[in-house]
């Protein structure tokens, strides 16, 4: 892997790990510039408390959602979905710290109630998160941010109302595929809880 050119080797590990979570993370600086920024290492951590992660490139340029997340300590996390994905990509441009990506992608920005960092209106799932701390990979120098949820918002009709599970197909939620891909799952079934000697059947409810 050492001997592989710089650009397929990116390629090629950020793909064989698999399907990655595809969420654009929206901050605010001091200034009031809006930031937004595609990232697939958002990550759940735990549901007691209700933790996330995500993973930042090293800091050794400007990165502007980490040095926002730092600043307000609040960050906003919105699902991609199908008729977004050009948008969402776009944002990953180095833009200037004075340029926002809602402007220059057309994503709009919204504050709900005083939460200090902007929700993407267009996307269909969305989280308030906390920062809460961080800690430093010291095997390649990125950031593992670790988030507390605040709050969630989401469309009606998409969860389980008995037992809170999210049909993100329904959402239209994507995945990420390496580094330029986005796909779109389809759901194939949902699983009962699982119990050695006990066979695997569906809880789907069709
Ligand atoms: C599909 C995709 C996934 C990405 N995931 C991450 C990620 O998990 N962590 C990261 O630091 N950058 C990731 N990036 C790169 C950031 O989107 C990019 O560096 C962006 O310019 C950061 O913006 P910021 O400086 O405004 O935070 C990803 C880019 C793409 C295209």
């Amino acid at each position: 892997m050492d001997a592989m050119d710089k650009r397929f080797r990116a390629n090629f590990i950020n793909s064989v790990t698999g399907y990655k979570s595809a969420n654009l993370l929206g901050t605010v600086n001091q200034e009031g510039v809006t930031n937004l920024a595609v990232f697939s290492s958002i990550t759940h951590l735990g549901s007691n408390p209700p933790l996330v992660g995500f993973i930042t490139r090293p800091t050794v340029v400007e990165r502007h959602t980490y040095a926002n997340v730092k600043t307000t300590g609040f960050f906003t996390v919105n699902h991609i979905h199908a008729a977004i994905i050009e948008e969402a990509h776009q944002t990953s441009a180095r833009y200037d710290t004075q340029v926002s990506e809602f402007d220059a992608t057309g994503l709009t920005a919204e504050f709900i109630k005083d939460f200090k960092a902007p929700f993407v209106v267009e996307a269909h799932i969305k989280i308030a998160c906390r920062y809460v701390n961080e800690y430093h990979i010291k095997e390649n120098g990125t950031l593992l941010v670790v988030g507390a949820m605040e709050d969630i918002y989401l469309p009606e009709g998409i969860h389980d109302t008995e037992d809170g599970w999210i049909d993100l197909s329904k959402a239209r939620g994507v995945t990420i595929n390496g580094l330029d891909s986005y796909a779109e799952p389809q759901l194939l079934d949902r699983l009962q809880y699982a119990k050695p000697d006990t066979p695997t059947t569906s809880i789907l409810k069709k």
